[in-house]
């Protein structure tokens, strides 16, 4: 294999959060820059919380090409781009930057990524009943793509946060016309809404390493033909998408979504295809190496 190097040609890209020792962004990018021949080059930054504003008007001075950003900067980053674009607007969040001749405009590829990950999978929400569990970030996103490409939502939190999830259900109501209903995460109503749902969506942390034997659905609550998609990735196989399997439902895993928000944001700062599959091998290979 021939050494890859950067030049004074090369086009920098990269990550921006506080802690991203662990982030897997770069492992993905970079193989898909390899793979497509282009001169880029994807690093991480770790920016802590008062520097923001300095790191994101930074890449105008150092012609930085694009920017993803993490936790926990996603919101605060807002206030520093020249435009935004309407979803993430809406969602009030930003993940993906793109530098276009020193104007900065912000996107959210965390929601874009969900939603081409279903239709990838031949999964088009429009019209389906759709069960999010959880009322943080990374639901927000989710249920405002889903409300604005049609689907009927039906959100959960733990009754300690009700309040989080009304909130969420309410912004959503005002700008979309789909029907969405918040409501206590509890096995009674868990059991009612299942019944009828196309798809189940975990958005909750429930499960995630080091708890992998923790689920947010008990087993018989899924049933054959049901949807389940867990946006966790580490482990690669929850407990809940090991228990959906078993149960005969159609299931996606949070590597799906992690690899399609990095192939929207690629395809913006490249305006080429993104390698997908490769793409996820190599996030899957790294996952793998950190649990061993
Ligand atoms: P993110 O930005 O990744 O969405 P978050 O904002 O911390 O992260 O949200 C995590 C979600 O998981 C929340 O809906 C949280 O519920 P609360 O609002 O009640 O905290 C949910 N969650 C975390 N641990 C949970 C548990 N043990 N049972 C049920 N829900 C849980």
């Amino acid at each position: 294999m021939t050494f890859w190097s950067p030049s004074g040609r090369t086009v920098v890209c990269g990550i921006i959060g506080d802690p991203i020792e662990h982030t897997l962004s770069p492992v993905m990018h970079n193989a898909a820059f390899r793979d497509k021949g282009i001169d880029y080059l994807y690093l991480p930054f770790r920016v802590k919380s008062e520097r923001v504003g300095e790191a994101v008007v930074g890449m105008k001075a150092l012609n930085i090409k694009g920017l993803n950003v993490t936790i926990p900067h996603k919101v605060t980053v807002m206030k520093y781009l020249d435009k935004i674009d309407s979803v993430a607007e809406k969602i009030g969040a930003v993940n993906t930057i793109v530098n276009g001749n020193d104007v900065l405009t912000g996107y959210n590829t965390d929601a874009s990524g969900f939603l081409q990950a279903l239709l990838d999978r031949g999964i088009d929400p429009a019209g389906k009943k759709v069960v999010i569990l959880g009322a943080g970030g990374a639901s927000r996103a989710i249920s405002f793509i889903l409300a604005e490409r049609g689907a009927y939502l039906t959100i959960f939190n733990r009754a300690v946060n009700f309040k989080r999830v009304k909130d969420l259900a309410d912004r959503i109501s005002q700008i979309s016309t789909s029907e969405i209903q918040a409501l206590e995460l509890n096995r009674e109503n868990l059991e009612r809404v299942l019944d009828d749902a196309d798809i189940l969506v975990n958005a909750t942390s429930v499960g995630m390493s080091p708890d992998i034997n923790e689920t947010p659905v008990a087993y018989g609550l899924l049933k054959s033909g049901l949807v389940v998609f867990d946006i966790i990735y580490n482990p690669v196989k929850t407990r809940l998408i090991k228990e959906a399997e078993m149960a005969g439902a159609i299931t996606i895993n949070g590597i799906d979504m992690l690899v399609w928000q990095g192939a929207l944001a690629f395809e913006k700062w490249t305006e080429q295809k993104a390698p997908v599959n490769l793409m996820k091998i190599e996030v899957t290979k790294a996952l793998e190496g950190n649990e061993k």
